[in-house]
């Protein structure tokens, strides 16, 4: 019999995606008062309909980490795109389109598009803000958000771009014809899905010399902190610079402090491993603001 079970995490991982108090419904083979094995980790299950994670084997944890992290996502799915959608409609209410980590990198992006591009697809396209460079590019552009609230603030800010179908809709359900895209862009919105299910989805979406253009977040690890240092007081210097100040209002970080408790990244070690599977070939950069990039051409089958 399956059962949905809370499972309440109880030990520090040091894996994103899986850590200290987190809840995340299971579903398996319910039996009392056992103790199974989950991936690496070992559960231990109880009467009360609770189960909690007894012992993590962090020899093995190196070995299937990613495998783990997208059990773990497609599990927290259900849960997760209701409070995915709620943060957002909030925040689409106090969205300024000012300067910020991923517009930065707006002209890098749209320098990776191809000349002559009739489709393209921009899935979590927020407020549209590069839907509507994009619109300048492409003849028609699908723009996908889960968060009515962005798309109604998307539609509302693009008036006069004639050629942007900007629609509410979870990317996950949906089918897409094979080659249905001359490119698909995504930014900062990647991470809330299974990222092996996703770009396996978007690889088939794409035509023949179809590119794919991701920028988002990774977790940075300890190798990664000479960067940060670097990127910390360079951060403050643009930040002020393009907006005039160096924090943003209350209400702007409460919404987004809110959120970053239940997002999670994957390490740059576990994308490229990811993308050699699926994407072989792909590029992925670091950006010194806490991006990746990821840029994959679907060249012809040989
Ligand atoms: C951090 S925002 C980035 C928005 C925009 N791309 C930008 O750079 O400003 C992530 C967006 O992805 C959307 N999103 C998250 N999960 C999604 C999903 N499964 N399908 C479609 N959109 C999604 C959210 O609603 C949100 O607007």
């Amino acid at each position: 019999m399956l059962h949905d079970i809370d499972m309440p995490f109880s030990l520090w991982s040091p894996m994103r995606g899986i850590s200290t108090n987190d809840h995340i419904p299971l579903n398996f083979v319910r039996i009392p008062n056992q103790c199974i094995t989950y991936g690496s980790a070992e559960i231990q299950t109880g009467l009360s309909g609770k189960a909690t994670l007894r012992a993590w084997y962090f020899c093995s944890l190196h070995l299937h980490s990613s495998t783990i992290i997208s059990h773990t996502k497609a599990m927290t799915n259900t849960l997760d795109m209701a409070t995915i959608q709620a943060d957002f409609d909030r925040l689409a209410l106090l969205s300024s389109e000012t300067w910020d980590h991923n517009n930065h990198y707006h002209r890098f992006l749209l320098r990776q598009i191809p000349q002559h591009c009739s489709d393209v697809l921009e899935i979590g396209c927020g407020s549209g803000m590069f839907a509507r460079l994009l619109a300048q590019k492409a003849e028609h552009v699908l723009a996908l958000d889960l968060s009515p609230q962005m798309i109604s603030l998307a539609r509302e800010r693009s008036k006069q771009f004639t050629n942007i179908d900007f629609q509410v809709a979870d990317v996950q359900p949906l089918e897409f014809s094979s080659g249905q895209f001359d490119c698909v862009v995504s930014i900062a919105t990647l991470h809330h899905l299974p990222m092996e299910d996703i770009l396996t989805k978007l690889k088939a979406a794409l035509a023949t010399n179809g590119i794919l253009i991701v920028l988002d977040l990774y977790q940075a690890r300890l190798t990664d902190l000479p960067i940060s240092l670097i990127a910390i007081p360079w951060n403050l210097v643009l930040k002020f610079l393009k907006t005039g100040h160096i924090m943003e209002p209350k209400a702007v970080r409460e919404a987004w402090a809110a959120h970053g408790k239940h997002d999670s990244y994957l390490t740059l070690v576990q994308l490229r491993k990811i993308c050699r599977e699926i994407l072989p070939g792909a590029r992925v950069k670091r950006h010194l603001l806490w991006r990746y990039s990821l840029i994959w051409k679907k060249i012809p089958a040989s």
